[in-house]
């Protein structure tokens, strides 16, 4: 499909209702120069699925120099397991620096999370999409009621869209819930990160995610001292606005 065919809001409409693999079919067909992007958690279904509609898909993973050891171990495992070639993106070693030089390692714990997030996730994602004409994200509305409630399937990302370039964000999972998530990845026998053994639902960074109790909801094991409303760390700044 050409770019200036593309309509996003026509094509969310007609997919609402699509399973994940429609979706991704539909982004793949649409987009050579398109990514998923993988954190390492249970997104990892994205890989499953468009791994076998595209063994060389392109994936990527924001790696912030803070995931828990088991989330790297798994990324390894997948890389392996599926065998593809993963960009692991790294922040730049300058900013990251200067943060930690003058604010110490948990100055997100004293005023937010958003600058460390900025540096360590929001602008590598950003150089790394620039190369990019759309991307393949995990997000889902069951996620977050605060934030996420009106995930489109396909959408005009307005965070890296620029004047001359629209880009594209799509989002298969948007209408899944967790439990249909889990159960794909049980009956399709698809590796997991260890940590959702322990307790952990959502997996972020490793001093910004903690486990959460029976019941409790995903997100508030994710900067857990902070308000739901604020807990999005910029990937996804502009469903916020929704
Ligand atoms: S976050 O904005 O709060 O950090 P969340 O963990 O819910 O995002 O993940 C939603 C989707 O954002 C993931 O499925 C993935 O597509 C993308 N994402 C989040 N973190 C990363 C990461 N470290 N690397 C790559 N993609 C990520
Ligand atoms: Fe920094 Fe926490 Fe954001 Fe990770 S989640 S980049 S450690 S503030």
């Amino acid at each position: 499909m050409s770019r200036e065919i593309f309509n996003p809001e026509q094509l969310a409409n007609e997919y609402d209702e699509q399973s994940p693999a429609a979706i991704i079919k539909l982004a793949l067909k649409s987009f050579e120069n398109i990514a998923i992007s993988f954190s390492g958690a249970e997104d990892v279904v994205l890989v499953d699925i468009a791994t076998k509609i595209n063994p060389d898909v392109m994936v990527f993973s924001l790696d912030t120099g803070r995931l828990h050891a088991e989330t790297y171990r798994f990324i390894e495992q997948v890389r392996e397991h599926y065998n593809i070639e993963i960009d692991v993106l790294s922040p730049d070693a300058k900013s990251v620096q200067d943060l930690v030089r003058t604010k110490g390692l948990y100055s997100f714990y004293k005023d937010g999370h958003k600058e460390c997030c900025s540096i360590r996730k929001v602008i590598p994602l950003r150089r790394h999409l620039a190369g990019l004409d759309a991307w393949v994200t995990g997000q889902r509305k069951d996620q977050s009621p605060d934030t996420r409630n009106a995930v489109p399937v396909v959408e005009k990302d307005a965070a890296f869209s620029s004047t001359d370039k629209n880009f594209y964000k799509f989002n298969p999972l948007a209408n899944w819930t967790s439990a249909q998530v889990w159960e794909y990845i049980r009956s399709n026998d698809v590796p997991f990160n260890a940590l959702h053994e322990q307790g952990f639902s959502s997996i972020g960074c490793e001093p910004c995610t903690r486990p959460v109790l029976p019941n409790q909801h995903e997100r508030e094991g994710r900067w857990w001292w902070e308000e739901s409303t604020q807990k999005e760390c910029g990937l996804h700044v502009a469903d916020q606005k929704k």
